[in-house]
């Protein structure tokens, strides 16, 4: 399978700041070898998308509601992004999780209502250093993974998991190739247990063009998340590129 290389925009780079660095992705890559997805600010996505259609690259909203519709001023439902194109939605990043106080519950609602729309999920997971430091890694991984994907059938369309500890998003300090395989091969063990199908994990936590292709190595690594990395196109094409080619054709 083609490693799969999403670039989370976070709160950055104005619509047209975007769309410019959309244009020197599309220079440096091809779809041909990787999935590569733009997750840009939900107020870029219509550009964004029509940009990019019929391109073969993927556009992604950062966040949906739980609910499907309603008086929550200011929110965005999975609904609203089907006349848009779009066709990833990341859920329960650590940011939304801390800063916004999203539960399990909610992640699970906003998971369900993604599926529902057609929309792939990219669920994050993660522990805190201090999960980490006292041995909860793998109980907090699983306590996550269990709650987004409770009342999903075996099969869902599509599916993606994201292992983002929370001690390397923005941090510049990526986990280390064994903490990745520990946490990889634990989630995907995990991910058998509750799907009858393959599900896509990628890593998350100062991927950089250095790194990126001794992770990418990492046994049960399908692609990466990549937030600071992403905003620079220099950066981000050599990730591309350093990815691609050591593809893994035997997955
Ligand atoms: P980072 O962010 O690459 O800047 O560490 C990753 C993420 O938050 O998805």
């Amino acid at each position: 399978m083609n490693p799969i290389i999403a670039a989370n925009w976070k709160m950055n780079l104005t619509i047209d700041k975007g769309l410019v660095l959309i244009d020197e992705v599309l220079d440096c890559s091809s779809p041909d070898d990787s999935e590569i997805i733009f997750f840009p600010t939900s107020i870029a996505l219509g550009s964004v998308s029509n940009k990019l259609k019929n391109t073969g690259y993927g556009v992604g909203v950062q966040n949906i509601h739980h609910k499907e519709s309603g008086a929550f001023t200011g929110e965005i439902s999975a609904q609203m992004l089907q006349s848009l194109a779009v066709e990833y939605a990341i859920i329960g990043h650590s940011e939304r999780r801390h800063y916004f106080l999203e539960t399990d519950i909610q992640i699970n609602g906003k998971t369900q209502n993604a599926l529902n729309q057609g929309l792939c999920p990219i669920v994050c997971i993660g522990e805190t250093l201090e999960q980490r430091e006292t041995g909860k890694t793998f109980e907090v991984l699983k306590k996550q993974l269990v709650s987004a994907c409770k009342d999903i059938g075996p099969e869902p369309e599509k599916f993606i998991v994201a292992y983002e500890p929370v001690w390397a998003i923005g941090t510049g300090k990526s986990a280390s190739t064994d903490q990745v395989h520990d946490a990889h091969k634990y989630i995907n063990a995990t991910l058998n247990a509750l799907f009858e199908k393959h599900i896509p994990i990628l890593y998350g936590g100062s991927v950089n063009a250095e790194n990126a292709s001794e992770l990418y190595a990492v046994e049960n690594v399908d692609g990466f998340l990549i937030g600071g990395a992403s905003l620079n196109a220099k950066s981000f094409c050599q990730i591309i590129q350093n990815v691609t080619k050591n593809i893994k054709r035997s997955l």
